[in-house]
């Protein structure tokens, strides 16, 4: 079997997924005509030629418009839904989904439609697919921490549902010290703490984002690799870094896929693993960064078998949960 299938089948968990990152313009245009709302694009043809990115936030502003025709509660269940059947499909058992609330109540959806609606279909996912799950909500950090502590404020009711905070958004400019009064609040009621850093931004943000965020897993992380004592310092604490190939790719933040820093980020004693972030924008879901970065980059099976087990290793699963898990991936492995 070469390594692109023995990764494609291995059981695997996904870290780095923004849920509106997943939607797919078939559903997005069948959504916006039961909605009855207008997207600025004619056909899902033109849509995805608008998918030509050269940073971050040329994705974001379709992003944000993409998702402008999510309004109810059955609107984020089919949109998680589908996601997960096409997690499914690639063999994932345990995914960590973001989402961001602000980009949905700011247009005057209800926050309990949104979380409830992704919500449901987790629990779903739980009894028909088998996929178990954690939901991070993130705040945008291009809005003032104001906004992000009033929706810490909506969220206190519903935060049996979920598991963790993020930051995402536009990153240069928007450094984590700007967020430090409501990470401080969710770590306080015992929430698990992420945030993007070092996918556009200087190592800076990644050092604030540890430093003053005290966060547990850090997204993307590219640019650490720039500061050699911060590179000891993340592998020596063994801090997760949710890394997403296709992404990179898309937004510039490498070249070619051949550049790929994902190789040096393992022999660098980093804890990366792969993640496909929006996969309905960035051409792939997770098999399809394995398999960017397995061809692209000439992985060994040793880097790959690395890589999926550090996918159970830095989630958030408990200690049991990923003892169970990880057997279930060796017992893969030593039969393949
Ligand atoms: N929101 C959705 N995808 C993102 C990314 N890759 N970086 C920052 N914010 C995001
Ligand atoms: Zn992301």
């Amino acid at each position: 079997m070469n390594l692109t299938t023995l990764a494609a089948k291995a059981p695997k968990a996904e870290l780095h997924l923004h849920i509106e990152g997943s939607f797919e313009p078939e559903l997005m245009f069948a959504m916006a005509k039961r909605n009855d709302v207008k997207l600025p694009f004619a056909s899902v043809e033109e849509v995805c030629a608008a998918y030509d990115f050269s940073n971050l936030q040329e994705f974001l502003d379709i992003y944000y418009q993409g998702m402008s025709v999510l309004l109810y509660e059955q609107d984020f269940y089919d949109l998680t839904w589908e996601y997960l059947t096409r997690a499914a499909k690639d063999n994932v058992i345990h995914t960590e989904i973001f989402f961001d609330p602000q980009g949905h109540t700011e247009r005057g959806v209800k926050f309990a439609d949104v979380v409830g609606g992704i919500s449901r279909a987790l629990a779903d996912a739980k009894q028909q697919l088998g996929i178990s799950s954690k939901l991070i909500m993130c705040f945008l950090r291009h809005l003032p921490e104001e906004d992000a502590l009033a929706t810490w404020g909506e969220a206190q009711e519903f935060l049996s549902l979920i598991d963790g905070v993020g930051l995402d958004s536009s990153e240069l400019g928007h450094p984590p010290s700007k967020f430090k009064k409501v990470f401080a609040l969710a770590k306080d009621a015992g929430l698990h703490l992420v945030a993007h850093a070092g996918e556009e931004g200087p190592p800076e943000y990644v050092w604030q984002a540890l430093d003053e965020l005290h966060i547990d897993r850090i997204d993307h992380g590219n640019r650490a690799l720039e500061d050699q004592k911060l590179v000891e310092k993340l592998a020596g604490s063994g801090m997760c870094l949710t890394v997403c190939p296709l992404s990179n790719l898309k937004l510039c933040v490498v070249g070619d896929i051949t550049e790929h820093p994902i190789r040096k980020m393992l022999q660098s004693g980093l804890l990366a693993m792969i993640n496909s972030d929006d996969p309905s924008y960035f051409g792939g879901y997770v098999n399809d960064n394995y398999q960017a970065v397995i061809k692209g980059l000439g992985l060994s099976r040793e880097e790959v078998e690395t890589l999926l087990r550090n996918s159970f290793i830095g989630s958030f699963l408990d200690k049991s949960e990923k003892a169970v898990a990880l057997d279930k991936l060796d017992q893969y492995l030593e039969k393949t």
